[in-house]
């Protein structure tokens, strides 16, 4: 894991994070929109977040990432088959449903942080690839080519400002 920065906060989230091919496979059905004005997010930046924790403090980061070690995680597939946006957010995303193993881990990681007292804001899961942000305005969505992502692991991202997302640590699946 990579050392504490000096600040006393850490902004952190867990996600899949996609490997090279998915990626690709994600910026290929990107390709498919035609962007007017919207900022499209570094291709090195792409994940799907399971929960955001934001701000927490930089002491509680090993009990935090003793709660990813804690899940007992399995193999499981999501799909995305939609592309979507979300007014409020004005974001433009590739998404799909909830698997049930993905939601549970949402909900022990949510519950997990709950226990160490940890506040995070509980939105419902809505499992999705942000694209491009800045997108004003209700866009014509073609429909992607479904994506099948067989997933293998878990990770705690870091935030850093004006840097790319940092992979702090990731679990694999038994
Ligand atoms: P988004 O892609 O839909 O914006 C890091 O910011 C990740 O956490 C992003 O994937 C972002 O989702 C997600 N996230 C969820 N709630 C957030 C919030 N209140 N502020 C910033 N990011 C949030």
């Amino acid at each position: 894991m990579a050392p504490a920065e000096s600040t006393g906060t850490r902004r952190l989230f867990f996600a899949l994070w996609p490997d090279v091919p998915l990626r690709e496979e994600i910026l290929r059905r990107r390709a498919l929109l035609k962007p007017s004005g919207w900022r499209a997010v570094p291709a090195h930046n792409l994940h799907l977040t399971l929960l955001f924790l934001g701000n927490q403090p930089s002491s509680a980061l090993g009990d935090i990432d003793a709660l990813g070690g804690q899940l007992c995680l399995e193999r499981s597939r999501l799909r995305l088959d939609r592309f979507g946006w979300f007014p409020g957010a004005r974001v433009l995303w590739l998404g799909g449903s909830a698997p049930e193993p993905i939601q549970a881990w949402v909900d022990a990681l949510s519950s997990g942080m709950d226990s160490l007292g940890l506040s995070v804001e509980r939105r419902p899961f809505k499992p999705h690839v942000t694209l491009f942000r800045r997108v004003l305005e209700a866009p014509d969505l073609p429909e992607p080519e479904p994506l099948d992502w067989s997933v293998r692991g878990l990770s705690l991202i870091e935030s850093l400002p004006s840097r790319p997302y940092q992979v702090l640590r990731t679990w694999s699946v038994n």
